[in-house]
């Protein structure tokens, strides 16, 4: 009998990448996918380590893990992404139920590793920070019928946000060769994709020695590659947002008229306390450059709420700027200290009753803007790209070239191809449309 594997995803797309690439590997060897971890014979969990909360999550599926595995000794245990990285073996030591914990870094190592748990002699601890990026897996036949991909492109940050964690638990950034990128690029194209989202934690400063290629640069090669109709990326930073980005907005026509540009806070105050290394009216100004070289740019964003020391006033500023640039999504949290960071050792904490007050007093004002926006596309053409099935199964379900999700009645072959559909109606989380037909 097959051995099944099972692996539990938290965190950001990053982490959704590569468990689809451990998975991958483990199908490469023989493992199967199993429908939930508790029959599963190795059980993986992808976790995060950005906020308080997801770092709770962890552990506590974690726990039901470990609860799972005193049952059933046989099954293989382990854990990845942020936790892992940041904690090593300690867990190990700490948790005697864990096989594995594998950094972010090792994905490129664990053909080997996974040869050394089936002998089943050893626990293994891979948290080296200092390797090359893995090789793309290239395997015919994985994609299937999937019509959006995504690849990382840089690891790890150099930023130094007061805040956050993710320098200090990543690493420093490395790019992945431009090369390997295009030729990633095209196995998924020949796969069956047709729009690919560039992933990293800052995928502005992207750098490579190879041609000394530029984010930019890797943008105009992706345009060339044929069969490939759209191209997003994720997360940028406004400090990184040069003029030859914008132009390739005005000039690129497979990348696609959105941007998820963080602004985290409203005052400059608050802004400098994080070492973010911009001031509210760049961040203004930067948006409106991209507003007029592409006049239906969406524009989401980060935000966080209780910042050590965020008077009434900082706060007050944020929701102007909210106001101000009117954003078409935005995710927000509250401020959590991340231990080893600048932030958690400052003082003027705000308490957590204070920060969930802001929290909601933030999400209803975005929520009314967020319909707006979508509102505002009503009575519009636009070009969607059909992804498969509605949430509720009835419709069809895809997205705009600006990211908004669009459902509505069609023949279901067309799923995997553009259509052209009139918006009708907005919700709070998509939009419907009528008078399908497919484009071009
Ligand atoms: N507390 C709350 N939110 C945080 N983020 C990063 N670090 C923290 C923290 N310590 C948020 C930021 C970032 C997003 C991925 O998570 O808004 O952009
Ligand atoms: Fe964290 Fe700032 Fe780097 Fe984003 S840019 S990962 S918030 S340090």
């Amino acid at each position: 009998m097959k051995q099944t594997y099972f692996i539990a995803t938290m965190g950001c797309q990053m982490n959704e990448y590569d468990s689809e690439y451990l998975g991958r590997l483990l199908q490469e060897a023989s493992y199967l996918a199993a429908e939930s971890p508790e029959r599963a014979d190795l059980v993986l969990i992808n976790t995060c380590a950005v906020r308080e909360k997801a770092e709770q999550k962890a552990f506590s599926f974690l726990g039901r893990m470990l609860s799972i595995k005193k049952r059933r000794p046989a099954m293989v245990l382990g854990i990845m992404g942020c936790v892992a990285q940041k904690q090593g073996k300690s867990l190990l030591e700490k948790y005697p139920g864990l096989d594995l914990v594998l950094g972010t870094r090792e994905l490129g190592r664990f053909r080997d590793i996974l040869e050394e748990l089936r002998t089943g002699t050893s626990r293994v601890a891979a948290t080296e920070l200092a390797r090359d990026p893995a090789p793309a897996l290239l395997t015919k036949g994985f994609f299937q019928g999937k019509v959006t991909g995504s690849i990382t492109i840089m690891e790890g940050c150099n930023n130094f946000c007061s805040y956050c964690v993710v320098p200090y638990v990543r690493g420093r950034e490395v790019s992945r060769s431009p090369r390997e990128i295009i030729r990633e690029a095209r196995y998924l194209v020949t796969e069956g994709a047709k729009e690919i989202t560039l992933l990293g934690q800052n995928v502005n400063s992207y750098m490579h020695r190879e041609n000394n290629a530029r984010f930019t640069d890797l943008l105009r090669a992706l345009q060339e590659v044929e069969g490939l109709h759209r191209i997003r990326f994720t997360t940028s930073h406004p400090k990184d947002l040069s003029p030859e980005l914008i132009l390739a907005f005005a000039d690129l026509n497979k990348l696609c008229s959105h941007i998820h540009l963080p602004f985290q806070a409203g005052s400059d105050r608050v802004l400098e306390a994080m070492n973010r290394g911009y001031n509210r009216e760049t961040y203004i100004d930067l948006v409106g450059k991209l507003r007029t070289v592409r006049q239906d740019m969406a524009v989401t964003s980060d935000v966080m709420v209780g910042f050590p020391g965020e008077t009434r006033g900082d706060f007050e500023l944020t929701l102007e700027l909210i106001r101000r640039i009117e954003f078409d999504g935005l995710y927000s949290f509250k401020y959590s200290d991340r231990e080893g960071t600048r932030a958690a050792r400052f003082g003027e904490k705000i308490p957590e009753t204070e920060k969930l007050a802001r929290l909601s007093e933030l999400q209803e004002l975005q929520k009314r803007i967020t319909l707006k926006k979508n509102k505002e596309m009503i009575g519009k053409e636009e070009l969607v790209l059909v992804e498969g099935r509605s949430r509720k199964g009835n419709q069809l379900s895809g997205r705009t070239s600006n990211n908004k999700i669009v459902n509505f009645n069609y023949d279901k072959k067309y799923i995997g191809f553009f259509v052209k559909v009139i918006i009708s109606d907005a919700r709070a989380n998509s939009l419907c449309g009528t008078k399908a037909e497919p484009a071009g």
